[in-house]
């Protein structure tokens, strides 16, 4: 709201306490240094937890989470709009209102009426539903198990099939045609000879609210089967999908309640959690939730569990929804995860294992740090150093997506103890060092490193001629390998160069043992191998791949190390910074190796 200049908003907020505003309504008892205490005008309650702070410039209800400035209490106990509220407060205050400009005062007035379609709509579908033309649509929701009491309390209407109806009933209230074009009730054909129709038709309506229960858009279901299965009012003045959570007002207090609200993926879930007795639910609109949804839900409750379906969708969701809450994060404040049975929604786990489950499912929520930690963990593989490397610096970027800097801190902490933990425990137990080699044999991984060690390894086996080079002979005997299948095949490979006359595949195809045979034809299987060392391709070729390839496994190897020690935040030691700074110097020196290897390669594919 941005109708007159700010300098003249924040004046006349200041030039009155709260504490007088405020207490005009609100029986006020002054605790110390400018600051009260009251019952709430904003909910019901006999204790009081409603605050007001004159050097804070605002209230604010520990209750219900109500908060603001003398010109929004002014709004919200008078009901009256800001403009009215501005020349009321200015009143008080002693002050000269500045005249607002018209296309705001336009903006201002279109903005009142079109909430008054919106409501005049909602009665309309409402009383749709309970007429004839809506029996079909009844009978859907009874058979959902949708009570008349919930269909009251969400107002739930019908769109019957004739799509002039809505459009002419609220013509008639004398609403024009605009109007209805603004709030995104009826459509105008791109052909402006065609006469413009209702948005919905032949749907259930779901009525979306804002915050204070003011309708601003719709959401409309087929009944049954169809496609699409809702349809949604698009973005209008008064509703923006990212902004606005279904059931938030109605929730409000239960999640005050309950200490904690509940975010769903959809409207009937809402509705179903609602009907067996879980009031604190809201669900976004379609959307993954965003950092405003997050916001919203914290005015009432320091830490909202996210419940979303438990299939492919839904869990993607609840991954976005933890990954958007990061940078927002602060100290107390943050979001629980729920995860329900495969495929199933809340609604479904209501009907197949009752309400009591899913009390217990979202009462045992997994913290926002174990998500995160669990995603990493489960994405990638915690064997080798480097490995355990990349895992290490994915967490620590997570971290730092925190901007505030306690909570980031203390989330770094939280991931270290847990490698930490994970490293002691991998070590200690057999169970442990089994798995581990079993994996290495089964060669899951297809990550870069392994990748180059795999064809490192490889490529003399395609090209043995390789090693008659003394250097290449001494590179590969030196190779480090991380997975001790590739190291078996090196060693079996090394020996049977150095003791048979052995020039080409073939004849090491004579000579090579059975059981590296088959393990070679497994790393194949899973390794993607560049053509340009495997034995159809020309020695010359072979032999600048290889050279490209180790300079890229080297370079990776320095590139690793030093990024898991720059981005170490715990005080460096003289010794890491010297070997930071080593490294910084290898780093450079790697790069332009790679570059020049990579070229000389590049000129023998050309050749
Ligand atoms: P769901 O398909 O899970 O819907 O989509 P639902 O609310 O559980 O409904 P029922 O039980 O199948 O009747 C979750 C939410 O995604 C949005 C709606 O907001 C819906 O509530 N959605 C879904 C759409 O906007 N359009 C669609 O076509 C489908
Ligand atoms: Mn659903």
């Amino acid at each position: 709201m941005v109708q007159f200049p700010p300098s003249f908003i924040d004046e006349l907020n200041n030039r009155v306490q709260p504490s007088q505003i405020v207490g005009s309504r609100v029986k006020l008892k002054h605790k110390a240094g400018g600051e009260y205490l009251g019952l709430c005008p904003f909910h019901n309650e006999k204790t009081p937890s409603f605050t007001v702070s004159d050097p804070k410039g605002f209230y604010h209800c520990f209750g219900c989470g109500a908060h603001g400035n003398n010109l929004k209490f002014i709004m919200e106990t008078e009901g009256l709009g800001f403009i009215e509220a501005v020349n009321k407060l200015a009143d008080i205050a002693g002050m000269a209102v500045p005249k607002p400009d018209k296309e705001t005062q336009r903006k201002y007035e279109k903005q009142l009426t079109l909430y008054d379609v919106c409501e005049e709509a909602c009665q309309w579908f409402y009383t749709q539903l309970h007429s004839d033309s809506g029996r079909a649509a009844k009978n859907y929701l009874t058979k959902r198990g949708i009570s008349q009491g919930a269909i009251d309390v969400f107002r739930l209407g019908f769109a019957p099939e004739d799509r002039q109806s809505l459009q002419k009933a609220l013509l008639e209230k004398g609403f024009s045609q605009q109007q209805l074009l603004d709030t995104g009730l009826i459509i105008q054909p791109e052909d402006r000879n065609k006469k413009s129709y209702d948005r919905f038709h032949n749907r259930i309506i779901y009525p979306i609210m804002d915050y204070r229960g003011k309708v601003i858009a719709f959401g409309g279901r087929i009944l049954g089967e169809g496609q699409p299965k809702y349809l949604n009012s698009p973005e209008t003045d008064l509703f923006h999908k990212s902004n606005v959570l279904y059931g938030f007002d109605l929730a409000r207090q239960a999640a005050y309640d309950a200490q904690n609200i509940i975010a769903v993926e959809g409207y009937m879930d809402v509705i179903a959690m609602y009907e067996a007795g879980i009031k604190n639910v809201v669900a976004p609109l379609g959307t993954a939730l965003t950092q405003e949804h997050i916001q919203l839900m914290w005015k009432v409750t320091k830490e909202p569990t996210v419940c979303m379906d438990g299939d492919k969708a839904g869990k993607r969701a609840m991954l976005r929804a933890a990954h958007n809450v990061l940078p927002i994060l602060k100290p107390g404040y943050s979001l629980k995860f729920s995860s329900l049975p495969n495929g199933e929604d809340p609604d479904d786990v209501i009907k197949n294992a009752g309400v009591t489950e899913l009390k217990r499912i979202i009462k045992n929520a997994m913290t926002l740090s174990d998500i995160i930690w669990n995603e990493v963990l489960q994405n990638n593989k915690f064997e080798t150093p480097e490995q355990k490397a990349a895992i290490e610096h994915r967490l620590i970027q997570l971290s730092q997506n925190i901007h505030d800097k306690t909570v980031s801190q203390y989330y770094r902490t939280f991931f270290k103890d847990k490698l930490w933990e994970l490293q002691k425990t991998k070590n200690l137990s057999p169970e442990g060092n089994k798995s581990t080699a079993r994996i290495a044999t089964k060669i899951l991984s297809t990550n870069q490193l392994h990748r180059y060690e795999t064809m490192l390894t490889l490529a003399p086996y395609y090209h043995p001629k390789l090693l008659e080079d003394t250097d290449i002979e001494e590179s590969y005997a030196h190779l480090n390998l991380s997975d001790s299948t590739l190291t078996e095949i090196q060693y079996a490979i090394i020996d049977m160069v150095s003791d048979e006359e052995i020039k080409n595949t073939d004849d090491l195809h004579r000579v090579i043992d059975g059981d590296i045979l088959d393990k070679i034809k497994q790393m194949e299987k899973h390794v993607p191998i560049d053509p340009s060392i495997k034995s159809s391709s020309p020695f010359e070729i072979a032999l600048k791949a290889w050279e490209y390839i180790l300079s890229s496994y080297h370079s990776l190897i320095i590139d690793n190390e030093y990024n898991m020690l720059a981005n170490d935040n715990t005080i460096l030691s003289d010794a890491s910074h010297e070997r930071l700074k080593e490294l910084k110097e290898q780093k450079d020196v790697l790069k332009k190796l790679v570059k020049t290897k990579y070229l000389s390669y590049e000129a023998a594919l050309d050749n």
